[in-house]
């Protein structure tokens, strides 16, 4: 029997079936598909083969959308969003036969969906997440995935409730490069001995003084309201929308109540190189300080944010220290100029030092053992096998038994976006906080626990 004649009715067969059911048709399809086997026809029954693709939601059609056309062009893209009808047309042309939505609560309800791509500027993100997830649909979030730690906070509990189940990511893309597991063997192999202190930072500078004035109305062709969505009014000002697809979120990420600048723009990749490293869950306190006072509209430029961790099973307890807008570590060396590497970490062991960027990484071992006697590098059949394709990574997830084995799923990317969004808590409250992680909140002020959280318009739940 040729596997290809009988597709196009198995495919309908299961947009119709349950979602339970339907998950485990597209198990048993991935498993087949695992090893690419040929089946007796000679057909190759993959995991893109029509009977065993994804029905996705894409919500944010365009800007950095783009970068999962390809992707998505292995699967089913059944539903579209956007609040901007010319974005949405760039979505329609790549997936014609996808239904279109201007209100992604409205999109979710899209009969026998599986699963959601967001690419929505980050106001959105927390409430796309946990809302997919409360109707057990698989999710593919970019960074930051939350702009308060209450929202990260919602969105890992949500999440670890249905972990077995549900696969999930964050764009985090960047983890997939080589560089991330050698610099992680690197240092749990002892290359620079016992891990003890690590600096991470980032140059990108986005002054801005506020929040745009008032100036003309939207486009017919945008709903500027559900733009804001659960945000406080802003009025509408062309400024937010003039950046480059894909880049645009450089317009906007940077005021309070639409991101959390860099923090979670370049800090989501960069702090990512760390967070694969020191296996830390949330900070014990943070200590932020700052060249410029707490403004109600824009978050710092210029930031060093200290966080100490608990000690774990293989580690001491760890001070991480962030660095944004200019404030820079100290080289250990002269002749290390860290400012020529724009985002970068700085690791610091009782033996030597490790500088990284997301591509490269230089070990300088010091002190009497600089022979390097007492680190040998793993073995090519040693070495942790490559991420490979990274929107494909959670794409397969949501097909298999292991969806929780995603890099960048909700677990690991809330706990490290909370940290960040603690750095911002630090700062408003302008002194050295204590945080309890388990309850959420911070034990030695009680006025910085508002910071915590921000203001969202009536009619808009995080939970619903
Ligand atoms: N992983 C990465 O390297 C990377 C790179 C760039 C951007 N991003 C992230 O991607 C996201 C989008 O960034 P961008 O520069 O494309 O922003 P953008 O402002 O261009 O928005 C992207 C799309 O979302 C649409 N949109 C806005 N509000 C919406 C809503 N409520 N519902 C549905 N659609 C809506 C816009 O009309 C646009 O088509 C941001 O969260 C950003 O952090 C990630």
């Amino acid at each position: 029997m040729l596997v290809t004649n009988c597709l196009p009715t198995m495919k309908n067969d299961v947009t119709s079936q349950p979602r339970s059911d339907r998950r485990d048709f597209l198990k048993k399809g991935a498993v087949a598909g695992a090893g690419f086997a040929i089946m007796p026809s000679g057909s190759l029954f993959g995991a893109s083969a029509a009977s065993n693709r994804l029905n996705i939601a894409l919500i944010g059609a365009h800007g950095r959308a783009r970068a999962h056309y390809a992707t998505l062009h292995d699967e089913n893209v059944v539903a579209l969003c956007d609040v901007h009808q010319e974005k949405l047309a760039f979505g329609t042309k790549e997936f014609p036969k996808a239904k279109v939505y201007e209100d992604w609560r409205k999109c979710l309800e899209h009969p026998g969906l599986d699963a959601v791509l967001c690419c929505t500027p980050d106001h959105h993100h927390a409430f796309i997440a946990n809302w997919a997830l409360q109707r057990d649909l698989h999710c593919y979030m970019e960074k930051p995935l939350a702009i308060t730690v209450e929202e990260a906070r919602t969105v890992r509990k949500t999440y670890l409730a249905k972990k077995d189940k549900l696969a999930t990511q964050v764009g985090m893309q960047r983890h997939a490069q080589d560089n991330f597991p050698r610099l992680r063997e690197m240092i749990h192999d002892g290359a620079i001995g016992e891990l003890k202190d690590v600096h991470v930072w980032g140059n990108r500078q986005i002054p801005k003084p506020g929040y745009l004035p008032a100036a003309g109305s939207p486009p017919a062709s945008l709903n500027f309201d559900l733009w804001l969505g659960p945000s406080p009014e802003h009025p509408y000002n062309p400024g937010y929308f003039s950046g480059a697809p894909g880049a645009n979120c450089l317009n906007w990420n940077m005021y309070w109540d639409f991101g959390i600048g860099q923090m979670g723009d370049m800090g989501s990749h960069t702090m990512d190189l760390v967070w694969n490293v020191i296996d830390a869950e949330l900070p014990e306190s943070v200590e932020s300080t700052s060249k410029e006072t707490f403004n109600p509209d824009v978050t710092p430029v210029e930031l060093t944010s200290v966080f100490h961790f608990p000690k774990n099973d293989w580690r001491g307890k760890l001070r991480v220290t962030w660095y944004q807008g200019g404030a820079m570590p100290k080289s250990p060396f002269r002749w290390v100029d860290l400012n020529k590497i724009g985002h970068g970490a700085l690791f610091k062991g009782d033996k030597g030092y490790v500088v990284a960027d997301f591509s490269k990484r230089l070990l300088i071992p010091y002190g009497k053992e600089a022979n390097l006697t007492y680190y040998k590098p793993r073995g090519e059949d040693e070495l942790a096998p490559p991420l490979g394709h990274f929107q494909k990574q959670w794409t397969q997830a949501c097909k298999n038994d292991r969806p929780s084995a995603t890099a960048c799923n909700f677990e690991y990317s809330a706990n490290m976006i909370e940290t960040m969004c603690l750095g911002l808590v630090g700062f408003r409250a302008g002194e050295a906080l204590e945080y309890d992680g388990h309850q959420g909140k911070v034990v030695n002020n009680a006025a910085a626990n508002a910071y915590l959280t921000k203001p969202y318009r009536e009619g808009w739940t995080l939970n619903g």
